[in-house]
């Protein structure tokens, strides 16, 4: 892969996934939701004990540990053995993929589940309960109870029903300036895809709230369903692509996608024969914006060979600004819960601390920063990172951006600026 820069106005074809990447969601309004809706279908299914529903706005710095407990270092020995390793790590870190023994939590749809296995984990030691997995399948059908193909159509579950009455609560409208810049993206003859795992309906209602009414035709190619990762890796038992009527799929897949429009499911060399007819190219050149590293990036490098940019809001817990000049977005919102206290998921954490760079000291007490694994996966298998679309959406389409090389300070590939841990940490080593 050429070492240069990346240019979109090199680029045939530009992708975009949907939540958390072309929309930004209110992370505090949706995280709470996200975990209620989990939190109240176990109390109010399954019995679990009331206490989960009450979070203190400190809850949420949460991330990983027994509990919402850190282990000592004894336990860490004891669990995971003297050389502190985690046996699945490996599969975690080559293929991403998910597993019977663990579940990778990599989004913000994804964590505040976390949270709420970690305050379950709690509960059962408080009540002096053995702690064993069983919960975990309470917590899949949580999942599906609020996210299965028909809830939103029946407005069933905690999550689709408030998102549908009150979207302004947790959907943030694009930018004037990203409306513009997809425009002018397809004023210059590149060809948009959207390719999103949500559902055609709640697409729908995003791309609305987002872009307008109009969002259809801003895109000449839209995918949702689209189960990722599978949609990339799932090579030869690619799954076909579905046409849909009034949001059904249809039973029959599709040998192949002979034209542009609205689709269900698919699979990337269905995509990738469109897209070599439309652009008469052997290869087009695709760049391809997605927020998670198993769903977008990952899959998206490895099997589609895409050019990946990520959308990594963490950034911006780290002196990074949303966008340049910063956006005249009306102040935070005043939230109808007194969450004045509770820290937005995006910035540092104060248990975990940065999401970039990891503050270890040696025997010495010398302070030692080494990168983490997110970072290293985010400099392995993106092009770029940047803290938002809105970010770039002012540039000229032949804007000359660096990107990530192993041969290149861990901070090139970060655009406007790397976040400030990494700059530290790059000043320490010079
Ligand atoms: C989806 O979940 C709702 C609420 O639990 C349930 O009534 C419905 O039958 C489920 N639908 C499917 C297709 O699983
Ligand atoms: C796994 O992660 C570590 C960083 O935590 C990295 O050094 C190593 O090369 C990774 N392995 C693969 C296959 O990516």
């Amino acid at each position: 892969r050429a070492q240069r820069g990346v240019l979109l106005r090199d680029c045939d074809v530009i992708g975009f996934d949907l939540d958390h990447t072309l929309c930004r969601y209110d992370l505090k309004e949706t995280s709470r939701l996200i975990y209620e809706s989990f939190a109240q279908y176990l109390v109010e299914h399954k019995g679990y004990d009331k206490d989960l529903l009450n979070l203190t706005p400190t809850a949420w710095d949460f991330c990983a540990t027994h509990g919402t407990r850190d282990l000592s270092q004894e336990e860490i020995i004891k669990h995971y053995g003297p050389k502190r390793e985690w046996k699945h790590f490996n599969s975690l870190n080559s293929t991403f993929t998910r597993s019977a023994k663990y579940y990778f939590y990599d989004n913000y749809f994804d964590l505040p589940g976390a949270l709420l296995c970690a305050r379950v984990v709690d509960v059962l030691n408080k009540r002096g309960c053995e702690v064993t997995p069983d919960f975990w399948k309470d917590m899949v059908a949580a999942i599906d109870h609020n996210y299965n193909t028909s809830a939103f159509r029946e407005d069933s579950g905690w999550y689709f029903p408030r998102v549908k009455r009150d979207p302004g609560r947790f959907l943030q409208p694009c930018s004037a300036s990203v409306r513009r810049w997809l425009r002018g993206l397809k004023e210059n003859g590149k060809i948009l895809l959207l390719i999103t795992s949500s559902h055609s309906d709640y697409c729908r209602l995003v791309c609305d709230h987002i872009l307008g009414k109009d969002f259809e035709d801003v895109f000449d190619v839209i995918i949702t369903n689209a189960l990722k990762p599978g949609f990339f890796s799932l090579i030869p038992q690619q799954r076909p692509f579905r046409t849909l009527v009034n949001d059904v799929e249809d039973s029959e897949g599709l040998p192949g996608l002979e034209k542009p429009g609205w689709y269900s499911q698919g699979n990337w060399p269905h995509l990738h024969d469109l897209l070599k007819k439309m652009t008469g190219r052997v290869e087009p050149r695709v760049v391809y914006f997605g927020d998670s590293m198993r769903s977008d990036m990952f899959p998206a490098f490895s099997f589609g060979k895409w050019e990946t940019v990520m959308i990594v809001e963490e950034m911006e817990g780290e002196g990074v600004a949303r966008a340049n000049p910063a956006p005249s977005q009306p102040a935070e919102k005043k939230s109808k819960f007194e969450d004045q206290a509770m820290k937005t998921p995006s910035a540092a954490s104060q248990q975990w601390g940065s999401y970039f760079v990891d503050v270890q000291r040696d025997e010495g007490g010398e302070e030692r920063l080494r990168l983490t694994w997110c970072s290293h996966c985010i400099h392995t298998y993106s092009t770029m990172a940047i803290p938002s679309i809105e970010a770039i959406a002012d540039l000229p389409l032949d804007y000359k951006f660096p990107r990530f090389s192993p041969d290149k300070p861990s901070t090139t590939g970060y655009y406007p600026r790397p976040p400030d841990t990494l700059l530290k940490r790059e000043e320490n080593q010079s």
